[in-house]
């Protein structure tokens, strides 16, 4: 055996793409768009790959790839920054349930065009803080059902047209103060399904156009004073799922467009007469709760049924103020 033929046999032998990893598309037209079906396979966590493997569909190439949806049994603890390297022009980016533990800055640098991003069920912990720095045309982001406990406080800074935000199903038990001041535009945020205690007034100043807010299945017993109150454009509030006693007025202020509350399994024994005044809400749902005990729907401008319904809730919250008052 020659030198050459013992270095082939040697190549052969030892499986590379099994140390190295491997990327490789089947490539789909698709309605949707010309997509990457992307098998990753990368166990190591490697970010060294010049090439993704794949043949395209005749008469396309790499910047005709506007999708990117990984396939089943995938599996990565990054993401290599090659995706979005080669498909530069891709907007939409499916990355769920294939085993990331960490996004880097270079993890979406090259994908400007985004708009789209799902990293959902994986076991994320860490983002760093410049990660979504070039994505700023990103609309929707699911972070959700991830091990994330806090992230960097400027990680959004740049997604004033993101839409919707998914970071329910984590760890979370706090935020940085400012974690959503550039999020202007933002219409829909899920903060369900973590660790908060309480909210703080801060994280939501910049939220005008925020129209759905659910923080259900959290361990939030009380809300701060004006919690909610700069959510002008609030339509839907959802607050099931935590332990809340009493819904003081002052949490909420005026909120001329709220007209669904979803407070079922709390342990809610008083309302403020005014949260029902200052809002338009017609449906508040209260099953499970002690006060009230069923979906209420009143959508008569005087919401007498309603009123009629809760008054168990608004005499008790008179009661407890009273006793305050008098230093009871
Ligand atoms: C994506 O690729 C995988 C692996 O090659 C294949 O099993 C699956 O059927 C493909 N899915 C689509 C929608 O093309
Ligand atoms: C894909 O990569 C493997 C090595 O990892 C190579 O043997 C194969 O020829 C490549 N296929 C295509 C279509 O490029
Ligand atoms: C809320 O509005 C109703 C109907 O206008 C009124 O009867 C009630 O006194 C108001 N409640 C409070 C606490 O101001």
């Amino acid at each position: 055996m020659n030198l050459k033929s013992i270095f082939s046999f040697l190549i052969v032998a030892i499986n590379f793409d099994a140390i190295f990893g491997r990327l490789s598309c089947n490539y789909v037209v698709l309605p949707s768009g010309y997509t990457c079906n992307l098998t990753i396979n990368n166990p190591f966590g490697l970010n060294i790959f010049v090439n993704i493997n794949g043949t395209h569909v005749s008469g396309y190439t790499d910047s005709d790839v506007l999708r990117v949806v990984r396939a089943a049994g995938s599996n990565t603890p990054n993401i290599p920054s090659i995706i979005c390297s080669k498909f530069m022009n891709v907007e939409h980016i499916e990355l769920q349930s294939i085993t990331i533990f960490n996004v880097d800055d270079y993890s979406f640098a090259g994908c400007t065009a985004l708009t789209f991003l799902t990293l959902a069920g994986n076991f994320v912990s860490t983002i760093h803080e410049n990660a979504f720095q070039r994505n700023v045309n990103l609309h929707t982001l699911y972070l959700l059902r991830n091990q994330l406990t806090t992230l960097p406080e400027n990680v959004f800074q740049h997604q004033q047209k993101l839409n919707t935000l998914w970071l329910d199903s984590n760890g979370f038990d706090d935020f940085p103060l400012q974690i959503f001041w550039p999020l202007t535009g933002l219409v829909n945020l899920d903060i369900g399904f973590n660790q908060f205690r309480t909210i703080t007034p801060d994280w939501f100043k910049y939220l005008q156009n925020l129209r759905s807010l659910n923080i259900q299945y959290n361990l939030i017993s009380d809300f701060p004073k004006n919690a909610f109150n700069e959510l002008k454009s609030l339509n839907s509030f959802l607050s099931s799922g935590n332990s809340l006693t009493t819904i003081r007025a002052d949490s909420f202020g005026f909120l001329p467009n709220l007209v669904f509350a979803d407070v079922t399994f709390n342990a809610i024994n008083a309302i403020d007469e005014n949260f029902i005044n200052n809002t338009d809400i017609s449906r508040i749902d209260m099953r499970g709760n002690f006060c009230a005990n069923k979906d209420i729907f009143d959508p008569s401008i005087s919401r007498d049924i309603m009123r009629a319904d809760l008054r168990e809730c608004f005499n008790n919250f008179q009661t407890t103020m009273s006793g305050l008052s008098k230093g009871i």
